[in-house]
C-alpha cells in the first residue's frame, strides 16, 4: 500500500474510459528523433493492463515547456507513433488536449483503443491551474490514473485538479513502483543505508543531505560539492567550485552527522585540470593538494576504492548526482565506476535524478540497478523527505 493510497488493481476498468496522467517528457532531437524512451516504456505495464481490461484508454502528458502556446517542436506526434509500436496497435493523436474535437475521439473510443492527447502545455490552463481546463479533462474519463511520477511534483491541472473532480482517482503501476522501491530505501531500509550524492551544489542538495543524515548510517559527498566542504575544513581547492556563503552550512552538516553517528565521506584525492574542457591538461592529487590555478573535475581512483570499501557492507544504497562532470570523456570515469559499484553490488540499489539517470544509461548498466527513478525533480524532491502534492490527492486506502 504505498503511502497508504489505492492503486490501479483496487478500481474497475473494464470496459470504461480511463483517464491516464503519464509523464512522456522525453528528450527529443531537432529531427523529432526520441533520444531516451524509458519513460515511455515505463508506462506500459499501466497501458497493457487497462487495454487487457477492455479499457478505453485517453493518455494525457506534457512535453517540454511550450508556455501554453502551441509549438509543433513539442508535438507529443514521435510519442504517440513510438508507443504504436511497443503497443502493438494503432495510437490516435488528438489534434489538441481539449476542445470539440477531442471530445468527439474521446466518445467514439472503442474498447481496446489508445488516443493519446496533445501536449497539456500547448493550453495555457494546464499551468496556471484552471479549474474550467481540468472539469473539461476529467469530463473525458470515468476513472483516473496518475502514472506521471516525474511530474507529481508540479501543481499543474491535470495531476493536481482533475484527481479532485474525477473518482476513482488512484496510482498506475509505475507510480506504485516508484514509491514503493522509495519506501524500501527511505522509510523501512534494510540497514547499513548508504547515500551517495553527487552534483555540483550544496545549495541545491541542501535539503537532501540534511534529510538524509537523520536516515542513512553513511553519506559519501562526491562531485564538486565536496570543495565547498573541503574549503570549509580550511584546505585550499584552487580554482575548483565553491559555494563561499556555504562554508558554515557545511560545517554544520559535519557536525550533525558526528552528533548523529553518520560516517561522513569526502573523495580522497581528485582529477584535476585547469578549464573545463576534454583539452586540458589533467593529473590526480590528493584531496588536500589542490595546486592554484588547478580545479577538480572528478573524483580519483582512490576515492573510487574509498567509496567501493564504504558501500561494501550495504544492505541499501541510494545515488544521486554525478561524481564529475561526466558529460567530458575524461572526466566521466568516477561517476561511471560509482555506477558500475551499484550494479554490482548485492545491496538494494536505487538511483534517481536527470543526470544521474543519463550517466547510468551511458555507463551501460541501467538494468543491473534495482531501481533508477524515472523522475528528475520529484525524485529530488522525496529525498529532501517533501511530499508530493499530486500523490496526495490520490485516493485512500482506507
Ligand atoms: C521532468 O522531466 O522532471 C518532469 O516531466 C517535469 O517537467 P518540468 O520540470 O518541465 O515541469
Amino acid at each position: 500500500m504505498p503511502f497508504g493510497k489505492k492503486t490501479l488493481r483496487d478500481v474497475d476498468v473494464f470496459g470504461k474510459k480511463v483517464l491516464v496522467r503519464v509523464d512522456f517528457n522525453v528528450p527529443i532531437d531537432e529531427f523529432g528523433n526520441i533520444e531516451d524512451d524509458t519513460r515511455i516504456r515505463s508506462s506500459l505495464p499501466t497501458i497493457e493492463y487497462l487495454l487487457d481490461a477492455k479499457a478505453k484508454v485517453i493518455l494525457m502528458s506534457h512535453l517540454g515547456r511550450p508556455k501554453g502556446k502551441r509549438d509543433p517542436k513539442f508535438s507529443l506526434a514521435p510519442v504517440a507513433k513510438r508507443l504504436s509500436r511497443y503497443l502493438n496497435r494503432e495510437v490516435k493523436l488528438a489534434p489538441a488536449c481539449v476542445g470539440e474535437d477531442v471530445k468527439k475521439m474521446v466518445q467514439e473510443l472503442k474498447e481496446g483503443e489508445v488516443l493519446l492527447l496533445e501536449n497539456l502545455r500547448f493550453n495555457p490552463g494546464e499551468e496556471n491551474k484552471d479549474e474550467e481546463f481540468a472539469k473539461e479533462l476529467a469530463s473525458y474519463g470515468e476513472v483516473y490514473i496518475n502514472d506521471a511520477f516525474g511530474t507529481c511534483h508540479r501543481k499543474h491541472s491535470s495531476v493536481y485538479l482533475v484527481p479532485k473532480f474525477l473518482k476513482p482517482a488512484v496510482m498506475g503501476f509505475l507510480l506504485e513502483k516508484e514509491i514503493t522501491y522509495f519506501e524500501r530505501a527511505m522509510v523501512n531500509p534494510q540497514r547499513p543505508v548508504v547515500a551517495i550524492i553527487g552534483g555540483a551544489k550544496v545549495s541545491s542538495k541542501l535539503g537532501i543531505l540534511k534529510n538524509l543524515l537523520r536516515r542513512v548510517d553513511k553519506l559519501f559527498v562526491g562531485g564538486a560539492m565536496a570543495f565547498t566542504f573541503i574549503k570549509a575544513m580550511g584546505y585550499p581547492v584552487g580554482n575548483s567550485l565553491v559555494e563561499h556563503e556555504l562554508l558554515e552550512t557545511a560545517r554544520d552538516i559535519i557536525d550533525v552527522a558526528k552528533k548523529l553517528g553518520v560516517k561522513f565521506y569526502l573523495p580522497v584525492d581528485f582529477v584535476v585540470g585547469t578549464e573545463i574542457s576534454d583539452q586540458t591538461p589533467t593529473k590526480v592529487v590528493p584531496w588536500q593538494e589542490i595546486p592554484e590555478g588547478w580545479m577538480g573535475l572528478d573524483i580519483g581512483p582512490v576515492s573510487v576504492s574509498l567509496l567501493k570499501e564504504v558501500i561494501s557492507d550495504a544492505q541499501t544504497i541510494i545515488w544521486n548526482g554525478p561524481m564529475g562532470v561526466f558529460e567530458l570523456d575524461r572526466f566521466k570515469d568516477g561517476t561511471y565506476e560509482t555506477a558500475k559499484m551499484l550494479a554490482q553490488s548485492s545491496a538494494l540499489t536505487i538511483a534517481g535524478g536527470g543526470d544521474t539517470d543519463h550517466a547510468i544509461h551511458k555507463a551501460g548498466v541501467y538494468n543491473a540497478i534495482d531501481f533508477v527513478s524515472t523522475g528528475g525533480g520529484a525524485f529530488l524532491e522525496l529525498l529532501e523527505g517533501k511530499t508530493l502534492p499530486c500523490i496526495e490527492v490520490l485516493d485512500d486506502k482506507a
